[in-house]
C-alpha cells in the first residue's frame, strides 16, 4: 500500500480535480485505491457523491469528521466503517479487479481543525505534552495500517488548502506528496515555502519520536515530495504560453522541489463539471483524446515513481 498526499496551501490550483481523476483512472488500471477528503469544503466526496446523498445517508455517521470528533480521533469510530463504495464511478472502471472507494470529508470539519489544535495544549509535563503531540499527529498513519486497509494499492488523501492540524496528519500519514500548482506568480511563490513547513514538521515529529525518555510506540516519519504537477496550463499551437513556460522554467531551475515531466493542460470542456456525474472526466472521456492520453501519461508517471502496477502491494 502507497499512500500520497495531495496538498498545496493554495487555493484552487487543481487538487481535488487530480485526486479524483488520478484515483479513478489508477483504479480503472485494476488498482484498489482508496480516496480520504480532508477537506471541509467536501468537494472530492461530492465528485463521487450528490449532495441529496450524503445528506440522506452520510453525513451523520459516515464522514472523517465522526472520526476525529471526541477526545483522540479514532477512540469512538473506526476509520475502516467509514469506508464508502461510490456506484457510479465502479460502475464506470470497467476493471474487475479496480476498485475505488472514498471516506467523505464534512462540512463541519473545519471547527475539528481548531478543537484539535487546542488540544495539543493541556498538557503540564513534557513528557506528555510531547506524546499528545505524536498522538494527534500520528493518528490518520496508524489509523491507516489498520489491516483492514492492507486491501488498498494506494491512498490518495486530498487536502484543504491550509497547514493545519488535519493536513498535517495526512503529511505525518504519507510516504509522498504530490503539490499541484498552477504556472503562475502567487502558486510558485510558496512552493519552497510549503516544502519548508513538510521538513520542518518530519524534523519535529521525530525529535519527539527519538526524544530519550520515550514517547509511545511511534516510528520516525520521511515523507518526500514526489513533485510538483502543474496544472491548468495554457497551450496554444501545441506550446505552452511563453508567460507560463517562464514560471515553470523558474521552479525547475530555482526551486528544491521536483518537478514532474507530465502536465495537465487547462481544460473547462473537460475538467469545469467536475462531480455532477459521480464519474471523473478521464473516465468518461475517449481514450483517443488528447487530454485524456496526457492525462494517462501523468498517472504513469505518478504510479512509476510510487513503483506501482495493478496486483502490486497486496
Ligand atoms: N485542468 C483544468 N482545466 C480547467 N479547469 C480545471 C482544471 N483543473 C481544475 N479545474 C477547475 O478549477 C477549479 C478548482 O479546481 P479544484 O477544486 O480541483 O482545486 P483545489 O486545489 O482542490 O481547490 P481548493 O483549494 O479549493 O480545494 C474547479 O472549478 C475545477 O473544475
Ligand atoms: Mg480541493
Amino acid at each position: 500500500m502507497r499512500i500520497m498526499a495531495v496538498m498545496n496551501y493554495k487555493g484552487g490550483v487543481g487538487k481535488t480535480t487530480l485526486t479524483a481523476n488520478l484515483g479513478a483512472v489508477a483504479a480503472s488500471r485494476g488498482l484498489r485505491v482508496l480516496l480520504v477528503d480532508l477537506d471541509p469544503q467536501t468537494n472530492l466526496t461530492f465528485s463521487f457523491f450528490s449532495i441529496d446523498d450524503w445528506h440522506d445517508r452520510i453525513k451523520d455517521d459516515h464522514t472523517i469528521k465522526q472520526w476525529y470528533d471526541g477526545e483522540m480521533p479514532g477512540r469512538d469510530v473506526s476509520l475502516a466503517d467509514l469506508v464508502l463504495t461510490p456506484e457510479p464511478v465502479n460502475k464506470a472502471l470497467n476493471n474487475a479487479a479496480g476498485k475505488l472507494d472514498v471516506i467523505s470529508s464534512h462540512l463541519g470539519l473545519i471547527d475539528i481543525d481548531l478543537e484539535l489544535a487546542a488540544r495539543l495544549g493541556g498538557t503540564t509535563t513534557l513528557d506528555g505534552s510531547k506524546r499528545k503531540f505524536l498522538d494527534l499527529h500520528g493518528c490518520l498513519r496508524d489509523a491507516l495500517h489498520d489491516s483492514r486497509f492492507s486491501e488498498y494499492d494506494l491512498v490518495l488523501i486530498d487536502c484543504a488548502p491550509n497547514f493545519g492540524l488535519v493536513t498535517k496528519t495526512a503529511i505525518v500519514a504519507s510516504e509522498q506528496i504530490l503539490v499541484p500548482a498552477k504556472a503562475d506568480y502567487l502558486s510558485t511563490l510558496g512552493l519552497d515555502y510549503l516544502v519548508g513547513n513538510c521538513d520542518g514538521l518530519v524534523q519535529q515529529f521525530n525529535e519527539f519520536v527519538n526524544h530519550k525518555g520515550g514517547t509511545g510506540d511511534h516510528r520516525p516519519i520521511n515523507p518526500s515530495i514526489l513533485g510538483v504537477v502543474f496544472t491548468m496550463v495554457q497551450i496554444y499551437s501545441q506550446q505552452v504560453t511563453a508567460a507560463q513556460h517562464a514560471y515553470i522554467d523558474e521552479v525547475q531551475l530555482n526551486s528544491k522541489v521536483p518537478v514532474l515531466k507530465n502536465r495537465i493542460r487547462n481544460s473547462p470542456r473537460h475538467f469545469g463539471a467536475a462531480g455532477e456525474s459521480g464519474v471523473p472526466a478521464m473516465l468518461r472521456t475517449s481514450s483517443k483524446d488528447e487530454v485524456v492520453r496526457e492525462f494517462n501519461q501523468l498517472v504513469d508517471e505518478v504510479l512509476a515513481s510510487l513503483a506501482l502496477s495493478p496486483g502490486d502491494g497486496r
